[in-house]
């Protein structure tokens, strides 16, 4: 598979995610159909309004049980980002699992469309399509980003729970870890021995979310989520310097494998990008290093109704580390839902739910403020490395 290398487009390049599509080719659920128009709507209006460069999808991403309906559900994927020519690259989610096509098979049926970047750097470490991408200046002449895309796998294996009824959730291993590391030092050895400025994208979120999260104090549950896993015996609420929405538990792995332990040691990644939980779409940073969480773009599973969206992300090659980073919500491209009823599509979660008590309270201008809030652009506040 030969791919042209990616560039900056007049200094910027714009990357945008889609999380938790959750396309299958079983129509029969309910208002599928409607579901999956929705979610193309979605991905064709942020196609069209944001115009990125890039397209990453966050995993969680088709199901179907032959090879003939893997290709027809990844066409449905794919087609509104390959109609517009915009290249795209992806990972894998642990329900990307659950069908009779393998992740090496799915890998070729992506690549059948020439837009797909997907590979699988080495088989011999844990996971699938585990692989790294870098991205020249506009003039094509040195690297200026790198993407690193890791698979983080799917339930814990042994565990009494894998069963799929009761989560305990896998982690990206040590060997992908040790293979990260040493990548990025190769490409640091071939970048004059500087890192590359790196995102990284992967499907289940790391524990160090949790450090954006505070304990809810009493007065506050009902404004709270429970934790999951080790962090289920307590209730949580964003720090006030996070930016977005937490709608669930950060459902991260119960081990800690030391993956962020080592991006911090080797100094390369700006931010991580992770998938999985299909509600929360907050970011924040940890060691001066972005956690951010993008939502379910889809309909198919559980969502929090018009709340689904996509996250676009803004690098400029002369000041790459402010990096800027946003949400996108369906309602907000000023879309209408055909699979929803008129409960999920007009209160849809605790935010929405407040967001109307201080409309009905203080008038339509508290309304647009807190609006406004919740869909401010995160900017990166770091200072150096
Ligand atoms: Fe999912
Ligand atoms: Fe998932």
């Amino acid at each position: 598979m030969q791919r042209k290398p990616l560039k900056f487009n007049n200094g910027k390049f714009k990357i945008l995610l889609f999380g938790d599509l959750h396309e299958s080719y079983d129509m029969s659920g309910e208002n599928a159909a409607a579901k999956s128009e929705d979610a193309s709507n979605l991905m064709s209006k942020a196609l069209d309004e944001l115009k990125p460069d890039m397209v990453i999808l966050l995993g969680d991403n088709a199901r179907a049980d032959s090879e003939m309906q893997m290709r027809s559900v990844i066409s449905r994927i794919v087609y509104p980002i390959s109609l517009r020519d915009i290249p795209m690259d992806l990972v894998f989610g642990n329900h990307d699992r659950e069908c009779n096509v393998t992740l090496e098979e799915q890998i070729k049926l992506y690549n059948e469309n020439e837009n797909c970047y997907l590979r699988d750097d080495d088989p011999t470490i844990t996971g699938t399509g585990n692989h790294y991408l870098t991205i020249k200046s506009s003039d094509g002449k040195r690297d200026v980003l790198n993407l690193w895309f890791l698979d983080s796998n799917n339930l814990v294996e042994g565990s009494q729970n894998y069963n799929l009824t009761v989560t305990d959730y896998d982690c990206v291993h040590k060997d992908q870890i040790e293979w990260y590391k040493k990548t990025a030092q190769k490409l640091a050895e071939d970048n004059g021995g500087k890192v590359i400025p790196a995102f990284l994208f992967q499907h289940i979120p790391v524990q160090e979310e949790y450090e954006l999260l505070r304990e809810a104090k009493p007065y506050e549950i009902l404004d709270s989520v429970k934790g999951h896993g080790i962090f289920s015996d307590k209730y949580y609420v964003l720090k006030p310097e996070v930016e977005g929405y937490l709608g669930e538990g950060p459902c991260t792995p119960d081990e800690n494998s030391g993956e962020f332990a080592a991006w911090k040691e080797i100094g390369d990644v700006m931010g991580a990008f992770f998938g999985h939980d299909h509600m929360n779409d907050f970011a924040g940073f940890v060691d001066g290093i972005l956690l951010a969480q993008s939502k379910t773009a889809g309909f198919r599973p559980y969502t929090d109704g018009c709340r689904a969206g996509v996250r676009l992300i803004t690098v400029d090659e002369n000041d790459v580390e402010n990096f800027t980073t946003q949400m996108y919500h369906f309602k907000e491209f000023g879309l209408k839902s055909k699979s929803l009823g008129p409960v999920q599509r007009n209160i849809t979660d605790r935010q929405d739910m407040k967001l109307k008590i201080a409309g009905a309270a203080m008038g339509t201008a508290a309304l647009v403020t807190a609006a406004a809030v919740t869909s401010k652009k995160l900017k990166n506040r770091k200072t150096g490395k």
